[in-house]
């Protein structure tokens, strides 16, 4: 069957591992089902050489467009909790575990609907932020939201109670780097979330990168 989707993105990775390399490679990726619906690949994006990096969940509706990662309300979100944290976003690499946008069409014509991304997709996504990882080699890595940590610390993983606790990677991955790991909710929760709390839950997502941005100092 012709355009038969692969299992994972293992195949599609280039020998050259630097992040542009990485980048041109992911567009040609078919290593699941969404590039079909998804208008670009959305590859992470920032410092090559950045002390921390930032793991979302997929590329929403203007990431999709865009072709970038956080430059819709989430990103305009997280830019200010990063200022209010004291952490400069020129200095920091951003990607998503999942790098094309889920989404269903309710009606011709309407808004794209973003949908989670299941457990295979984040799997098939896996090499790409695997190798991510390891040309950015950063002191710190941030994982945002349930679908980011449960990529990297496994599906049992529960964000909710490790919050605020400085964290590893399991020993698992094939990795050559063993950054420090904190988790926080994502951007879009804080959004999401009812009014009245959406100042208190953005104050906690500022303290948690507060708090994994001090990580740093230890390492
Ligand atoms: N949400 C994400 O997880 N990533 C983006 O790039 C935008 C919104
Ligand atoms: Fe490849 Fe990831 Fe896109 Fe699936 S979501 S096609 S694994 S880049």
């Amino acid at each position: 069957m012709p355009g038969r989707p692969a299992h994972t993105a293992e195949e599609f990775l280039p020998e050259t591992r630097d992040l542009d390399a990485l980048a041109d490679a992911a567009h040609g990726c078919k290593g699941c089902d969404l590039y079909l619906d998804a208008t670009q690949v959305v590859f992470g994006g920032g410092s090559a050489d950045a002390e921390m990096m930032l793991v979302g969940e997929q590329p929403g509706d203007q990431e999709d467009k865009a072709g970038a990662p956080f430059v819709g309300p989430a990103g305009k979100l997280l830019d200010k909790a990063l200022v209010e944290a004291g952490i400069d976003r020129d200095r920091v690499y951003v990607t998503n575990a999942v790098k094309h946008f889920k989404f269903t069409l309710p009606e011709r014509g309407k808004r794209r609907i973003h949908k989670t991304p299941g457990r295979t997709e984040v799997v098939a996504c896996r090499p790409w932020l695997l190798a991510e990882l390891d040309a950015v080699r950063p002191e710190v890595l941030v994982l945002m939201g349930a679908t980011a940590a449960q990529s990297l610390m496994g599906s049992k993983f529960r964000l909710t109670a490790h919050r605020g606790e400085a964290l590893q990677l399991p020993e698992t991955d094939d990795l050559e780097i063993a950054p420090e790991v904190a988790v926080t909710v994502h951007p879009s929760s804080v959004l999401r979330g009812p009014l009245e709390e959406r100042e208190k839950n953005f104050d906690a997502l500022v303290a948690d990168l507060r708090f994994a941005a001090g990580l740093r100092a230890h390492s």
